[in-house]
């Protein structure tokens, strides 16, 4: 049965896969393939890139963005030796208008089912668990009488380091190519890699690995210049070499390097042909010859490719919800997950924004989505942020991997992601050992130091950011990178960090009683207690809480702000934080509801500024309505989820979510844009000519806090430091709903009940009554709850 299908495709039953039947979708549809190391992005129409490690720093072919284009990537040509017929298995580049094509996303695979003149061609993608490499398996089928003979022909352009090497004259010219008959390879290298390492200057470095192209069959013909091959004036929907009786075998060091390599097959009528290709980055050929030995029978290749299933199914399994609210079921259970973890936490890059760089806010966030499923990557996780936190408790906005440089940041809120990762960690696991874990400091790697002091530097650094009347200045920024002049001389003062600051304070202060540290207790107990005093003196603007104040003084948020007079963080984290009183709390999200709560989901502010104010930042720049200014952007609108469950406002809670939700939505295809299977960043509000169209998919903080605000705040399901929390706060016409869910080492199977005809209003554990709606954690291995509501 297929599910939330529109003219551009649909979702398998079991969920596992979206195909997608009418390729010219409004942008392109992605899949981020990744096995934590070595990844792919590839889009409908077989364009994108592949990386090992950074997506930046390492990647294999060239790519640029242009997403009305869609023409870079790694393509094939098939030709029909006898008819001269010649086609695309991916539609790209030749877009020939083929018999049928159709394309399958799966998790960790991507899957072009083709056929053009009676050749159907079943072409899988993807990335095996643990190899520097990626695999595409052509199926041929002759569906003819007659004898087919086909020629095989690969295109891409070497890019090999960093990315995007836009200056080809200069690049080129390090770039060389080999072919290796024994290995029947090509491969490729570079002489200069432009990331800041090496101790002879800037760029003066080897790439230290090998790209290479491999084929399952014997490569006949190959070309590593595009000169030649496309031809000067060519196109790669005309190029020269797919005309030519042979190719110019042009390798080495002076030309444009590209990757083809040519093969041919015979088919017998209605007779099924398998050939792969083999394309990755190693650090030597030997290590190249034991994978292609490692994937030389077809039966390991089928084998690689169930074990990359069953490692997403296994992921998948440790927490399924199954709710009357069949696109929840379907995010919840996979694509969400799928999205933070192969996007975002492995691959860290998309169509619509690459990076392969780990943002500290970012990627911390992110790894919320483990919590419930393998909370030890979460740990993982926070020890390598708190690595990469200066000895004042300050931090890298965002670092890379493989040179270890980064972004010192002046904006406050960065440093206190740490002990908020660390306090949801705690709570679902009751771990306090993680405390006192030693991770050393970024600028002092001696220094090797407790987490718990770690959050302590943290903490006290944003101390020393206080305004005169007792608020937190936001400096750089705060959540909201646009912001990024609000408080440059650090006078701006900013209420949503003051709200979040107040969580944190309050929360570290109970886990520094935990540890029995009374000092600690009493002194982050006290600076809440001053905090909120100052939050409920200044903060309220009459119907919300303003948002900042800029260096000058101004308000920005407020009635008195020209544009932007509402913003969203302030109203949503003033429930979330408990700061607030509950009056206000409630008026602010009223608030909120009539002001903010658009038909996709919470805008982020609004009105939109339409005039640049220098003194607010690069958010005002934006076109009005996109993204920060004045969109609806994803990951703070699924904070105003959480803030209206807290408010036990089950209507609302549940109309920010299924407005936001990119299934639904993406049942409007041609107004929403963006892939209905994952969350965009953010969707156009109502000032843009583009209202409601998506954009930024696969993008950071959404699909892990979707993730996790469904689960813990809709379901009401969720880790606390005693236990497990029954809360739910659903639709009223739900009848009821299901999650198994793994909480310290237990499986429970939760059954809820909602206006059931008992009388009474109780949770039954295993069996007996309890009471409270909390369930102390057990040494059983399942347990089985009864929910009443
Ligand atoms: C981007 C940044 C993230 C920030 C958000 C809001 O997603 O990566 O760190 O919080 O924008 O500006």
């Amino acid at each position: 049965m297929k599910k939330f299908s529109t003219k551009y495709g649909y979702f398998s039953a079991d969920g596992n896969e979206y195909i997608i039947t009418d390729f010219k979708t409004p942008k392109p549809w992605v899949n981020v393939i990744s096995n934590g190391k070595y990844g792919l992005v590839i889009s409908q129409t077989g364009g994108g890139f592949s990386w090992d490690t950074h997506s930046e720093f390492n990647r294999l072919n060239r790519w640029h963005q242009d997403l009305v284009q869609d023409n870079w990537g790694k393509y094939f040509y098939i030709k029909d030796n006898d008819s001269g017929d010649f086609w695309s298995p991916t539609w790209m580049p030749l877009k020939t208008d083929l018999d049928f094509y159709q394309i399958v996303y799966g998790f960790g695979y991507a899957k072009f089912i083709s056929e053009y003149k009676g050749v159907k061609i079943t072409l899988t993608v993807f990335v095996p668990i643990k190899e520097d490499l990626e695999i595409w398996n052509f199926k041929v089928e002759n569906l003819t009488d007659q004898k087919k003979s086909l020629s095989l022909l690969t295109y891409f352009e070497w890019c090999l380091g960093s990315s995007s090497d836009h200056h080809r004259e200069f690049h080129k010219t390090f770039l060389e190519t080999h072919f290796d008959n024994q290995l029947n390879c090509m491969t490729a290298t570079k002489r200069l890699w432009e990331i800041p390492l090496g101790d002879r200057g800037h760029w003066n470095i080897e790439y230290p690995y090998l790209g290479f192209i491999s084929c399952s069959e014997k490569i006949s013909d190959y070309d590593g210049d595009k000169d030649t091959f496309v031809g000067q004036y060519g196109s790669l929907q005309n190029p020269a070499g797919l005309f030519a009786s042979s190719l110019s075998k042009k390798l080495g060091k002076w030309n444009d390097s590209i990757g083809t390599v040519k093969t041919s097959i015979e088919i017998n009528p209605k007779e099924t042909k398998e050939l792969t290709f083999f394309l990755g980055i190693k650090k030597n050929k030997r290590a190249i010859a034991q994978s292609l030995k490692k994937f030389s029978s077809p039966k390991n290749i089928d084998d690689a490719l169930i074990e990359v299933k069953l490692f997403w199914q296994k992921i998948f399994s440790n927490l399924v919800i199954d709710t009357p609210d069949s696109a929840i079921n379907l995010l919840v259970n996979k694509w969400l997950r799928y999205q933070a973890i192969a996007g975002r936490l492995w691959g860290r890059t998309a169509y619509y924004q690459q990076s392969g760089a780990f943002g500290f806010r970012d990627q911390l966030q992110d790894s919320l989505v483990f919590l419930p499923i393998n909370p030890d990557k979460t740990k993982d996780q926070i020890r390598l942020h708190a690595r990469h936190q200066f000895v004042d408790g300050t931090v890298l906005h965002w670092w890379h991997p493989i040179s270890e440089t980064g972004l010192p940041t002046k904006m406050t809120d960065d440093l206190l992601w740490l002990p908020f990762v660390i306090i949801q960690y705690i709570d679902e696991t009751s771990d306090l050992k993680i405390l006192s874990i030693k991770e050393p400091y970024y600028d002092n790697k001696n220094k090797k130091d407790t987490l718990y002091n770690h959050c302590v530097a943290a903490i006290e650094k944003v101390l020393t950011r206080m305004s005169k009347r007792g608020l937190t200045l936001i400096g750089a920024g705060d959540w909201n990178d646009g912001l990024s002049a609000v408080g440059l001389d650090f006078k701006g003062e900013s209420i949503w960090l003051t709200e979040f600051f107040y969580l944190i304070l309050i929360r570290f202060a109970e886990l520094s009683k935990e540890i029995s540290n009374d000092t600690d207790y009493k002194r982050y107990k006290r600076k809440a207690s001053d905090l909120k005093k100052a939050f409920d003196k200044y903060a309220w603007d009459g119907q919300w809480f303003w948002r900042a104040t800029k260096d000058d003084g101004k308000k920005v948020g407020s009635k008195s702000s020209p544009e932007g007079k509402i913003y969203l963080n302030a109203q949503t984290w003033s429930v979330i934080s408990g700061i607030a009183e509950p009056l206000m709390q409630k008026k602010a999200m009223d608030s909120v509801s009539k002001h903010l709560l658009k038909k996709n989901g919470c805008l982020l502010l609004s009105p939109a500024y339409t005039k640049p104010d220098k003194m607010i930042g690069y958010l005002s720049r934006y076109a009005p309505g996109r993204r920060e200014n004045g969109g609806v952007y994803t990951h703070a609108a699924t904070w105003a989820i959480w803030a209206y469950a807290l408010l036990k406002d089950k209507e609302n809670a549940f109309k920010s979510y299924k407005n936001l939700c990119p299934v639904y939505n993406g049942l409007n295809p041609d107004e929403y844009v963006a892939e209905p299977y994952v969350t965009p960043g953010n969707i156009d509000g109502p000032i843009s000519p583009n209202y409601g169209m998506g954009g930024w998919t696969w993008y950071t903080g959404s699909a892990s806090w979707f993730q996790k605000v469904i689960v813990d705040w809709i379901l009401g399901i969720r880790a606390a430091k005693d236990g497990l929390v029954i809360d739910p706060c659903i639709p009223a016409d739900w009848k009821e709903f299901k999650v198994k869910r793994n909480f310290r080492g237990t499986t429970f199977n939760i059954k809820v009940f909602n206006n059931h005809s008992k009388k009474e209003k109780n949770i039954l554990v295993d069996g007996k009554m309890i009471s409270g709606n909390l369930i102390h954690a057990t040494k059983k291995k399942h347990s089985n709850v009864e929910v009443y509501l």
